[in-house]
């Protein structure tokens, strides 16, 4: 609704002068996409995928073969190799905000369609740039004076210490399985890291004692993480360590970070590297990494705590008319002023002049402009100062000027 475009307006803003910053470039992509670009990108066990993805059917075929976009990343990435750019544009730096969907019980924090603003960096393996990221994800909280986050972040590995440590994971949970969630029972078949960010009460005793990411990584995986942290503490960028987070979609691999706030019980970010999903789309090997922030849910925290959107525009004249003359004159009249570039308020369904009048005064404008028949007739124009009730005739081919010359 309108109103809550001046908080819209003022996240693009933050986001826009943060992307401008760090030479991040904007990109948008189709909203709906062949869905293997998300079975394949998101990931078959993904949760995202398996119970809330759109598939678009039309009516002439039995198989739906294209899908609403449940994020931004996988379309990022086809979009980068299909136009060629991973030969000229290295790393690719992009910007969005825009609009995805899920199939989700809609309810507080979560929506069907919602808009995520991002980043996303492509075709590079270098740690400086998933400090980066954080860095900038935190200078958009900053610049809204979003107060009380934390960033939790992580490392998952690679595919080289990854299988090793799920198999640990697997056996230390196996003996338990009967004492797990019915969500734990399926994740340890399909994706069994999941299991460590499993919320349920029951699982919380396992998932204490559970093994740690960080204590199987293999040595390359172990010294990016060091260096991410590293660049973070150089940037004094705060953070927080968190063995279990791990990220509902299958593409990450070793850093993943979630940005959450004080009070509000859901993640208002998330992103990592995600190194394999060029492949997995049969792309080039390629490096990347990247975030998303919900938009509704930052307008929520700004709300929340008394963090204003963007000033509307206030206009500071309105255009008084009384009977058809004054309205024809009025219409006119507008042509000149917006020539000029002044916003000017009306009314123009309105006759009476109390009523006008009184919109003005609600308005706050500093002038008000009267057209009767009789200042027609006579080519003036009433000029009100609203503050002080001073009226006088201005000549209505001098109006637009005298109003620039006060205002
Ligand atoms: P995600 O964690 O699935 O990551 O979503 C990012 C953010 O979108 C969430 O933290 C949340 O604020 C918002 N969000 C998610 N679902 C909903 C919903 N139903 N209603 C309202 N807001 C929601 C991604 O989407 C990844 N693509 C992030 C990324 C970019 N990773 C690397 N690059």
């Amino acid at each position: 609704m309108p109103d809550d475009f001046s908080y819209f307006d003022k996240i693009e803003k933050a986001l826009k002068r943060v992307s401008c910053f760090f030479s991040f470039f904007r990109i948008e992509t189709p909203i709906m996409e062949d869905v293997r670009i998300f079975e394949r990108g998101t990931g078959m066990t993904s949760e995202v995928v398996q119970k809330q993805i759109f598939v678009v059917k039309s009516r002439g075929r039995k198989e739906g073969v294209m899908a609403l976009r449940p994020e931004m990343t996988p379309g990022v990435v086809r979009a980068y190799v299909q136009n060629g750019l991973s030969y000229v544009v290295l790393p690719g730096k992009f910007y969005y905000f825009s609009p995805i969907f899920r199939y989700e019980q809609p309810q507080h924090g979560r929506f069907r369609q919602f808009y995520q603003i991002g980043l996303e960096i492509i075709n590079t393996s270098d740690s400086a740039y998933d400090a980066q990221v954080i860095s900038a994800t935190v200078k958009i909280l900053e610049d809204l004076r979003i107060k009380g986050f934390s960033i939790k972040i992580n490392s998952i590995g690679c595919k080289v210490c990854r299988p090793s440590f799920v198999k640990k994971l697997k056996e230390y949970y196996k003996s338990n399985l009967s004492k797990l969630c019915r969500d734990c029972v399926k994740r340890y078949k399909i994706n069994p890291l999941r299991m460590l960010d499993c919320k349920e009460e029951k699982c919380q005793v396992y998932k204490i004692k559970a093994p740690q990411t960080l204590d199987h990584l293999c040595v390359s995986c172990k010294n990016h993480f060091k260096t991410v942290l590293e660049y973070l503490d150089e940037m004094k960028v705060p953070y927080l360590v968190d063995s279990t987070l791990v990220r509902g979609l299958d593409y990450y691999s070793k850093t993943v970070f979630e940005v959450f706030v004080d009070g509000f019980d859901f993640a208002l970010g998330g992103g990592g590297r995600y190194d394999y999903l060029s492949e997995t789309l049969s792309g080039p090997r390629m490096g990347a990494m990247g975030m998303a922030m919900g938009v509704e849910r930052l307008i929520e925290v700004m709300k929340q705590s008394q963090i204003s959107g963007l000033p509307k525009i206030q206009p500071k004249v309105f255009l008084i008319h009384m009977g058809d003359q004054a309205k024809k004159k009025a219409m006119g009249l507008m042509e000149g002023f917006y020539k000029e570039g002044v916003n000017v308020r009306e009314s123009l369904s309105k006759d009476s002049l109390k009523s006008q009048l009184r919109q003005a005064d609600k308005e706050g404008v500093q002038i008000a402009l009267i057209l009767g028949q009789r200042e027609v007739f006579e080519d003036v124009i009433i000029l009100r100062d609203m503050k002080s009730g001073n009226q006088e005739n201005v000549a209505l081919r001098k109006v637009v000027e005298e109003v620039k010359r006060r205002i």
